[in-house]
């Protein structure tokens, strides 16, 4: 298939073009590099628009004969959405509906929505199904479940066919080291542990450690990026026009924030000083996958299923690359 992916300069979006192509498939990459990096897409392959260009968009559909679009374009920090909610509808849901009005414009109809365990808000039942009702607790989920229910509603009126995908935790990176995390500025745990390792920070603060949990840390569920990349792959074969699919993908396995730095510590060798503060606003205790759905209707499991191989990867990207694609 010819697929457009948007936001595949970025983290999850680059890792996923990657396992298309090696699917199969022509990619083409659709970004405007504010979040993404030129250098992780495949030379010759990176159309620069933004999203709001319904026009770009269109004629981008119908030029390279795009049969599916994997929409990975978003903002995903959870406090920000809170302090600048704007930002969060613009982007992730006004945007979405211009990508999602060009497509019908176009005449394409297939769509892989990158969805988030943020829909969730703050679940009672772990792990988490996809019965779980979906009750975000910011603006950044709220935004996410906005797009969610858009696009089951273009497939009953529209005969879309979709497949929204709940990630839990992206981590890691392509073994070959070549692409990787590169956020600025960075907030995901992973990254700055390895950066305390690099010498690029003096510590690691753990936002609180009185969370009901074994360790008094937060529980969460890490997924290899490549893992949820295949998934992509798969759920494209899935997808039938005039439905939709929408399933978690995680390991089902929850690793809290004092084993990610122990991990951490094993795999570069580094001390990592710690130091312990205050809970993050909106940080739920623990949050892990059941990802049944997912393995059974893709015949989908993911290959990294412990911690250490995971950050592994990520520390062969962080140590390769310490100003990242700088
Ligand atoms: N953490 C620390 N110290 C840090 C950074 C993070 O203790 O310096 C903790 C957080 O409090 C949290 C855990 O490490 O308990 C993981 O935090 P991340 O920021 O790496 O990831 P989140 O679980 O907050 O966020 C992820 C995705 C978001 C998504 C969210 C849904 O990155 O896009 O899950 O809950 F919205």
């Amino acid at each position: 298939m010819n697929i457009l992916v948007t936001g595949g300069a970025g983290y999850i979006g680059s890792h996923a073009a990657r396992r298309l192509e090696a699917a199969g498939h022509e990619v083409w990459i659709y970004d405007n590099l504010s979040q993404g990096h030129r250098s992780a897409c495949r030379q010759g392959r990176l159309i620069e628009g933004d999203l709001h260009d319904g026009e770009l968009l269109e004629s981008t559909l119908k030029d390279k004969q795009i049969d599916a679009v994997m929409h990975f374009a978003a903002f995903a920090l959870v406090g920000e959405s809170v302090t600048d909610p704007a930002k969060y509808y613009q982007n992730n849901v006004v945007a979405a509906l211009s990508l999602l009005e060009a497509m019908r414009r176009a005449d394409v109809r297939r769509f892989v929505f990158s969805s988030t365990t943020a829909t969730y808000g703050a679940p009672e039942t772990i792990p988490i199904t996809e019965q779980e009702v979906q009750r975000p607790i910011n603006p950044y989920g709220f935004t996410k479940l906005v797009v969610e229910q858009a696009l089951a509603d273009y497939a009953a009126a529209y005969g879309f066919g979709y497949a929204a995908l709940r990630y839990f935790n992206a981590a890691g990176a392509a073994t070959t080291g070549d692409i990787g995390e590169d956020h600025d500025p960075e907030s995901h745990l992973i990254p700055i542990v390895l950066q305390v390792a690099l010498g690029q920070r003096d510590q690691i603060t753990i936002f609180g450690d009185d969370y009901p949990t074994p360790d008094g840390t937060c529980i969460r569920d890490y997924i290899h990026v490549d893992d949820l990349g295949d998934a992509h792959v798969l759920a494209l074969q899935k997808i039938e026009l005039g439905a939709g699919l929408q399933m978690n993908l995680g390991t089902g396995r929850g690793t809290s924030v004092r084993e990610i730095i122990d991990a951490c510590r094993q795999v570069t060798g580094h001390k990592i000083p710690e130091t312990i503060g205050r809970r993050r606003p909106g940080d739920p205790p623990e949050l892990v996958a059941d990802s049944s759905l997912a393995q059974k209707t893709l015949d989908w499991a993911p290959r990294y299923t412990e911690i250490q191989p995971i950050v592994e990867t990520a520390w062969r990207w962080h140590h390769l690359h310490p100003r990242g694609y700088e």
